[in-house]
């Protein structure tokens, strides 16, 4: 074994290939140089009554930065995914400027080297994401962007999405698709049914995600693409993800903690809080996120974190923009509300969207001699009252305060390094 200049000691490791009660020793250049019985290092950290297992990797973070920073920053974004269990999240790219050339992307890579977990920019699609012509994907690519997408749009054009597919299929790249078909969406605030009529809220039908679901599993068939479906929310969504994977086509998807646990019914009070995009469904379709998550229909949870300043959250419903945080209460939500044995919940956490992200190599486990020391403590059995107040985003959109939460991260490391003990950011 190469020298242990720290060792988690006492915990049960968990990643892909089980369970097993052991330490982990971390080298001095970050990476695992021991998993066994009583191993010593220079510092010791304590994992007892916890799950170690590989750092949380998010396919869907806003850190809202260049642009809106007074909502958030690579920096604030970063500390509440650390906080969350993250070691690694892609940065979306809907920022003030959008994140479509290579410039943008180096400012965004720069920013991340400082961070408290590793951020890899998403590109755009379309330049400026404004669906007319795609941006220089390759350009992109090149400084390492592995996922492109016009997140907070859907690409309409079904002939430059066919277009992107054949462009991403030469880069060996995947494209993310943010599924609303803006014609039928339009004008709406929330879910089209049963509460939108009740409270005479505009709403978006369940079919503006499920039209662009289809069409782009079409295309996917056509020009042999990966698609990943972003922040799918309809039982129709999961439905046709499920038959495409059963054709053998290339495509993944994620859902939401939101999507799994709120309904369209949280909006009675018109509190902008529960203003999201895609909007909160019903029961059967919350039903539906669920048992795709557990039969592996939904590839991986994702955040969907989405920050926005307090004024603007302010706004009456209709005015407000769309959006919640979520790095700091996901797993929970998992472990809490899911009903799944943990080593799935962490399938969904982990090492699947690590895949997806291209960022297996380093992130996503497993926990064995070599590999960088990108990890999580968990105390799977803690109880906690989520409270915004004390959250490291800049912003304080969270739609889950007060509510009681089983599972919570104790230390992050990364690449060895403890960004956070005992649930306190070390930076
Ligand atoms: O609710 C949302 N907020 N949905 C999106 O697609 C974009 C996001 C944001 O950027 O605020």
């Amino acid at each position: 074994m190469g020298k242990a200049v720290l060792v988690i000691k006492g915990g049960e490791v968990l990643d892909e290939t089980g369970r097993r009660r052991a330490d982990v020793a971390i080298g001095a250049e970050g990476d695992v140089v021991g998993v066994g019985a009583d191993l010593d290092g220079n510092r010791v950290i304590d994992a007892g009554g916890c799950l170690v297992t590989p750092g949380l990797v998010d396919l869907h973070t806003h850190l809202r930065q260049p642009g809106r920073e007074e909502a958030e920053t690579v920096e604030s974004g970063s500390r509440a995914a650390a906080l969350g269990g993250y070691t690694a999240v892609v940065a979306m790219p809907n920022t003030e400027p959008a994140i479509d050339c290579a410039s943008v992307v180096r400012e965004v890579i720069e920013l991340g080297a400082k961070a408290l977990c590793d951020v890899t920019p998403a590109g755009a699609i379309t330049r400026g994401r404004a669906g007319v012509e795609l941006a220089p994907m390759a350009e992109m690519a090149a400084l390492g962007v592995h996922l492109f997408t016009d997140d907070g749009a859907g690409v309409q054009d079904a002939r430059l999405m066919r277009r992107a597919m054949e462009y991403a299929t030469s880069l060996g790249v995947t494209l993310g698709q943010h599924c609303e078909d803006e014609s039928l969406a339009a004008g709406g605030h929330m879910h089209e049914g049963e509460w939108s009529s009740r409270l005479g809220i505009p709403g978006i039908p369940a079919l503006a995600e499920e039209l662009m679901v289809w069409r782009d599993i079409a295309l996917s068939r056509l020009t042999g693409a990966p698609v990943h479906f972003l922040h799918l929310s309809t039982a129709g969504s999961i439905e046709l993800v499920r038959a495409a994977k059963a054709e053998g086509l290339a495509v993944t998807a994620e859902a939401t903690p939101h999507h799994f646990t709120l309904t369209h019914a949280e909006v009675v009070g018109y509190d902008p809080l529960f203003k999201v995009n895609p909007p909160l469904r019903s029961v059967e379709d919350v039903v539906a996120v669920k048992a795709g998550l557990a039969d592996g229909t939904i590839d991986a949870i994702a955040t969907d974190h989405a920050p926005h300043a307090q004024e603007t959250k302010e706004a009456p419903f209709d005015e407000a923009p769309p959006g919640m945080v979520g790095l700091e209460t996901a797993l929970a939500l998992a472990t809490t509300e899911l009903g799944l044995p943990v080593e799935a919940v962490l399938t969904l956490l982990s090492w699947r969207p690590a895949r997806i992200a291209g960022l297996a190599a380093e992130h996503g486990g497993p926990v064995a001699v070599g590999r960088p020391a990108n990890l999580c403590v968990i105390d799977p059995t803690a109880t906690w009252v989520v409270d915004p107040a004390t959250s490291a985003s800049r912003s304080r959109n969270n739609p889950f305060a007060g509510r009681t939460l089983t599972g919570r991260v104790r230390h992050t490391m990364l690449r060895g390094e403890p960004v956070v003990l005992d649930g306190e950011a070390q930076r």
